[in-house]
């Protein structure tokens, strides 16, 4: 049985200014310059490559800062399933990805051969997949969405349409509570925020009373239930800035702590534990290091590739994506 005999890990404002960069991350900075390269990183990277970031965000503004790039290339420093929606929407550049193996238990969960048999069982299905899943699935799709837009994304689904909502049932289970939709889920989840359990958080905010719990729409109801806002990474910065807390719960990924401390100076924020840690890292995000980055640039290894014909079908609902967020 779990024990919960840990300490919370808490993220208290630095005193005095940022570290200087370290001699890698210099390297990766003038590597940056010589290869013509931006880096994009996903909020649950480490400290260490967010600081060389030229953007840091959610899977949304990844995307666009994807499709907006105008250096050779984009290294991706995030998971395999974003940096390959990084060369659908943008193929004339050079996309890599730190560590090929840094996957994703969620896009996994949802085999584009399985996809395919459960369409053509119900071919009347208005498939909105989240961006969490491979290209084959984005191809098979009609529309995709990521923990930012679902709502308004779902809300444009045309009202005759029965909708399947692959590849998070907690998500998916989300935006049918607040679009008031019926939806079919997929039956898959995220293997580390499933973690966040009610007992863990009723001990965190023992120690902490009063403090505000923000937590991602991939938790369990029943935790997401305890919370005073359910939202994507990047509505986790805006919802520290502008609440009067001083002290947060964060129940996501270890790595957004990093961004919330940088951004949002002055106040402590506290990492949602699990049943048995203190913090909750994503294996496949924590897989891109420093070094690997630096070597990466240095040797324009590991691309990303995506075959022509899967790459066009995917561009569809992506695109159908990004359009319906602006308006
Ligand atoms: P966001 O788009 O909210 O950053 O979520 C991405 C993700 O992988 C969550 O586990
Ligand atoms: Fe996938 Fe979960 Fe990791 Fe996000 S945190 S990349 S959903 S395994």
């Amino acid at each position: 049985m779990p024990v919960l005999d840990y300490e919370p890990m808490v993220f208290a404002p630095r005193a005095g200014a940022a570290a200087p960069l370290s001699t890698i991350q210099e390297e990766v900075l003038e590597l940056k310059r010589v290869r013509r390269a931006v880096i994009l990183a996903h909020n649950y990277q480490v400290d260490e490559i967010q600081r060389v970031a030229d953007y840091v965000g959610d899977s949304l503004g990844l995307s666009y800062h994807a499709q907006a790039a105008q250096a050779d290339v984009i290294l991706f420093c995030g998971v395999h399933f974003m940096a390959e929606t990084a060369k659908i929407v943008n193929p004339g550049r050079t996309v890599l990805l730190p560590d090929l193996n840094a996957g994703c238990s969620l896009s996994d969960s949802c085999p584009a051969e399985r996809l395919a048999a459960h369409k053509a069982a119900h071919p009347e299905a208005y498939v909105v997949a989240y961006i969490n899943c491979s290209a084959g699935v984005k191809a098979l799709s009609d529309v995709i969405c990521t923990s930012g837009n679902a709502v308004k994304i779902v809300n444009r689904v045309p009202a005759d349409r029965e909708i399947l909502f692959v590849p998070d049932q907690n998500l998916g289970q989300w935006v049918a509570q607040q679009t008031g939709r019926a939806m079919k889920l997929w039956p898959g989840s995220c293997y580390a925020h499933v973690q966040f359990t009610v007992r863990a958080l009723e001990k965190v905010r023992a120690k902490f009373p009063g403090a505000p719990v923000v937590a991602h729409p991939e938790c369990v109801q029943a935790v997401r239930d305890l919370a005073d806002e359910v939202c994507s990474t990047e509505l986790m910065v805006k919802f520290a800035r502008e609440n009067p807390a001083q002290e947060i719960i964060v129940l996501t990924e270890s790595g957004m702590l990093h961004r919330l401390r940088r951004e949002v100076p002055g106040k402590t924020f506290i990492a949602g534990p699990t049943d048995s840690c203190a913090c909750n890292d994503c294996r496949f995000m924590k897989m891109n290091t420093i070094e690997k980055v630096r070597d990466a640039l240095k040797n324009l290894v590991p691309v990303i590739e995506v075959p022509e014909p899967i790459r066009s079908a995917a561009l569809i609902p992506i695109q159908r994506m990004l359009d319906w967020s602006k308006t």
